[in-house]
C-alpha cells in the first residue's frame, strides 16, 4: 500500500518523483525516498548518499564509469525528502521513488526505500510483502550479502544483483541469462530471475547504473501501472501518480515485467517473452482516480478486503504448522495461560467479540472481553497467566494504550493487533500481530475490521495448536478455510444490487431507528452492523441478541423500524428465525443476511443478503461485508459524508 513512482525522459527526475509521490499521499506513509542517477555533466554529483533524518545509508554510490546512483531519504512527510532535496538537489532524468507504510522495520530513514545492493549500483522500490525473505536474507548472508535494513524489500535487491552477477560468470542456459545490448534486457533478465524466488506479493521499480536511461518494473499482486508520455515514460503503483503528465496508461499484470525508457516501454512475461500491453485511457479526475475510481475511500476499503484478508492470512500456516513468532511464547508458556483477555474499542471491540467465541471453541481457554475504557478502571483479575490482546487498529487509541500499561502492570504479557507499523501500541505491547490490511482513510474501520478478525483466528489457532485441544487435520481445514475467504469475499462484491435496492427505500432512508438481532457469533456481527450504520447514515441503530428482544427492544418495532437480522446457518438458525418471525407479526421491515441457497428466508424478509456457505465461526466475515455496503448506500442515500462522518475522527488519542 505504499506509493511507486518512476520516471524516465527529459525532465528533472526528483521534480517528477517528488509530484507523483505526493499525488499518492492520501495513501499513507511515514517515510520517503527517491534515487536518480546522475546525468554527465551535470553539477551535483555525490559521492555518498546524503540522507535526510540521519547517516543510514545504503550502500556506496559510484561515481566513476555511468552516473552516480545516489538516494535521498527521510522519514515523515514528503516535505522534509523536499527540504533534503531542496538543500542537496540531485540532477538527473531517470529516477524511482516511493513513501514507505512501513511494514517490516520501523519507519527509519535505513528502512525507507529506495534499497541498493552491495554495490550501490542498483537501487529499487517494493510494495507488498515477501514472505520468504528471512530464508533468503539467510541464504544471500552465506553468499556473503550485507544488510542495512530491517525490511524485507533489501533482500529483492541483492538477489536481483546475484542474478546480475551471474550474466557476467555463467554460459548462457536460458532466458534469464541475456547476452544482448537492448537497453535494459539485461537487469529485466535478474528481475525475472529473482521472481521466480520470490513468495509473496510485489511491485517493484529497479534501476541500475550499467543500464542507464531504463527502468524495469515488475509486479505479482501488487497493483503497478506504466504512464506512457511523448519521449518520458512512467512507473507508479496507481493512476494519479502519473495523471498530471499523461491519461494513457498500461496496466502490468501478474508476472509481467516492463522495460522503460524515454523512447518507449516494452512489457515482458518472466521468460522475456514480449507481451501485448493492456491499454487503457484515463477519463477519471484526480479525485476519482484517487480512489480508485470509487465514489469514496469507504466503498474503496470495502473493495480492498479480499486483497487485505489475503495480507493478513498470507503463510500463516506452513508445514501444518500455525506460524506466530510474534507472540514470542512456547508451548508451555502457552499451556501455563490460564485466561485471555481482550481489550479494543469500537469496531475493534467487535472483533475482539467474535474472538471471544472463537478462541473458548478452539483453544478451550476462558476468554474475557471488555471495551479498553472499562478495563483500565476495573481493577481487572488478570496476571501473569493471562494473555492480553489488545485491538487497535490505529495503535493510536488512547484508552486502549492505557489498558495495555493497566495489563503489563499487572504482569500479563500484551500482545497488540494492529494496522499500523510502528504505531505507539508496538511501542508499549510485548509483541504485535500486524494485520497488513493497507492503510484505511474512510474513518468507518471495515477492512481493518475484517482483517482483525482473521488475524484473531490465526491466534486461536495457534493457541489450538499449542494446547492441543483441535487436532492437526482440523486445524488445516480450519486454515484452508479461511484461506478460502478471500475470494469468496470478492465474489460477494460483485452482487450488490440487492442491498443497494434495499438501501434506497423508503423504509431505510427514512427510518430513524432499527434494530439489529444475531444470536450466537451472529450477535458481534449485528453490534458492528449497527455501528457502521449509525456512524455514517446518523439513523439510530441497537443491536441485541435476538434472545433478549422479548425482554424490551420489542416494544420498539413498528412498521416504520427496519429489523436486520443475522441468519446464516448456524446451530441457532432456527432460534433466529422464531424471532423473526415475532418481529414480523409487529409488521416489521426485515432484512436478513442469510447462507446462499436458503431460498426459505425470503418468507420472513423482505430483502435477503445472500453470502457464500462457509463454517459458523468462520462467516463473520462474509457476513460483515452486506452490512458494510448497506451502510454505505444508505448514508450515500441520505447524502451524508460517508469517509468523514461527523464528530469522529480515525484515531482517537485522547481518553
Ligand atoms: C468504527 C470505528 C471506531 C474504532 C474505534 C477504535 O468504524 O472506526 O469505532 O473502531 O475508535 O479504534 P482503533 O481500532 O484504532 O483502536
Amino acid at each position: 500500500m505504499c506509493g511507486i513512482v518512476g520516471y524516465v525522459g527529459d525532465r528533472q527526475a526528483a521534480e517528477v518523483l517528488l509530484s507523483g509521490l505526493a499525488r499518492l499521499e492520501y495513501r499513507g506513509y511515514d517515510s520517503a525516498g527517491v534515487a536518480i542517477l546522475h546525468d554527465h555533466g551535470h553539477d551535483h554529483n555525490h559521492d555518498h548518499d546524503v540522507d535526510a533524518d540521519d547517516d543510514a545509508g545504503n550502500g556506496n554510490s559510484n561515481s566513476n564509469g555511468n552516473g552516480a546512483l545516489t538516494l535521498r531519504k527521510s522519514v515523515g512527510k514528503l516535505a522534509a525528502l523536499r527540504e533534503a532535496l531542496d538543500a542537496e538537489p540531485l540532477s538527473g532524468s531517470v529516477g524511482i521513488g516511493h513513501t514507505r507504510w512501513a511494514t517490516h522495520g520501523r519507519p527509519t530513514v535505513a528502512n525507507a526505500h529506495p534499497h541498493r545492493d552491495c554495490s550501490g549500483d542498483l537501487a529499487l522500490v517494493h510494495n507488498g510483502i515477501i514472505e520468504n525473505y528471512a530464508s533468503l536474507r539467510e541464504e544471500l548472508r552465506r553468499e556473503g550479502h550485507s544488510f542495512l535494513s530491517d525490511t524485507d524489500t533489501e533482500v529483492i535487491a541483492h538477489l536481483i544483483e546475484t542474478y546480475w552477477n551471474e550474466q557476467d560468470t555463467k554460459q548462457p542456459t536460458g532466458s534469464e541469462y541475456v547476452q544482448t545490448s537492448q537497453p535494459g534486457l539485461r537487469l529485466a533478465a535478474a528481475v525475472a530471475a529473482a521472481m521466480r524466488r520470490l513468495k509473496g506479493a510485489y511491485a517493484i521499480a529497479v534501476m541500475h547504473r550499467d543500464e542507464p536511461g531504463t527502468i524495469v518494473a515488475a509486479r505479482k499482486d501488487s497493483p503497478l501501472i506504466v504512464g506512457l508520455g511523448q519521449d518520458e515514460n512512467f512507473v507508479a503503483s496507481d493512476i494519479p501518480a502519473v495523471l498530471e503528465y499523461t491519461r494513457e496508461v498500461v496496466i502490468l499484470h501478474d508476472d509481467e515485467l516492463a522495460i522503460l525508457s524515454a523512447d518507449g516501454v516494452t512489457v515482458l512475461n518472466t521468460c522475456l517473452e514480449e507481451q501485448e500491453p493492456e491499454l487503457l485511457h484515463v477519463a477519471w479526475s484526480l479525485e476519482a482516480a484517487e480512489k480508485g475510481g470509487y465514489e469514496d475511500f469507504m466503498l474503496k476499503e470495502i473493495h480492498e478486503q479480499p486483497t487485505a484478508l489475503r495480507e493478513t492470512l498470507r503463510g500463516r500456516l506452513v508445514d501444518g504448522v500455525v506460524q506466530l513468532s510474534e507472540l514470542e511464547l512456547d508451548d508451555a508458556e502457552i499451556a501455563g495461560l490460564n485466561q485471555v483477555f481482550i481489550i479494543a474499542c469500537g469496531t475493534s471491540y467487535h472483533a475482539g467479540r467474535i474472538a471471544e467465541i472463537v478462541m473458548e471453541v478452539w483453544a478451550r481457554i476462558p476468554t474475557e472481553v471488555q471495551a479498553s475504557s472499562e478495563f483500565r478502571y476495573a481493577d481487572p483479575i488478570i496476571d501473569e497467566h493471562t494473555l492480553v490482546v489488545a485491538i487497535t487498529q490505529s495503535g493510536e487509541t488512547a484508552d486502549t494504550l492505557a489498558g495495555v500499561r493497566e495489563a503489563r502492570a499487572r504482569g500479563a504479557k500484551v500482545m497488540a493487533i494492529t494496522n499500523v507499523v510502528g504505531s505507539r501500541v508496538t511501542r508499549e505491547a510485548d509483541g504485535v500481530i500486524y494485520t497488513h490490511a493497507g492503510p484505511e482513510i474512510g474513518v468507518a474501520a471495515t477492512k481493518t475490521f475484517t482483517s482483525q478478525i482473521a488475524a484473531l483466528n490465526i491466534l486461536a489457532l495457534k493457541l489450538a495448536q499449542s494446547k492441543g485441544t483441535l487436532e492437526q487435520r482440523v486445524i488445516e481445514d480450519i486454515y484452508d478455510e479461511l484461506s478460502s475467504l478471500p475470494e469468496l469475499v470478492a465474489n460477494q462484491l460483485l452482487h450488490q444490487d440487492e442491498i443497494q435496492a434495499c438501501a434506497s427505500g423508503d423504509c431505510c432512508i427514512n427510518a430513524c431507528t432499527s434494530l439489529f438481532l444475531g444470536r450466537g457469533i451472529g450477535v458481534p456481527v449485528a453490534m458492528e452492523g449497527a455501528l457502521k450504520l449509525k456512524e455514517i447514515s446518523y439513523i439510530h441503530a441497537e443491536a441485541y441478541p435476538a434472545g433478549e428482544m422479548k425482554h424490551g427492544p420489542i416494544a420498539l418495532i413498528s412498521p416504520e423500524v427496519p429489523v436486520i437480522g443475522i441468519a446464516t446457518n448456524a446451530a441457532t438458525y432456527e432460534k433466529v428465525i422464531s424471532n423473526i418471525e415475532e418481529v414480523r407479526a409487529r409488521d416489521a421491515q426485515v432484512m436478513l443476511v442469510g447462507t446462499e441457497g436458503n431460498e426459505e428466508l425470503r418468507h420472513y424478509a423482505e430483502h435477503v443478503f445472500y453470502v457464500p456457505e462457509v463454517s459458523e465461526l468462520l462467516s463473520p466475515i462474509v457476513a460483515t461485508v452486506p452490512l458494510q455496503l448497506l451502510a454505505y448506500y444508505i448514508a450515500k442515500a441520505r447524502g451524508c459524508n460517508v469517509d468523514q462522518p461527523r464528530n469522529l475522527a480515525k484515531s482517537v488519542t485522547v481518553e
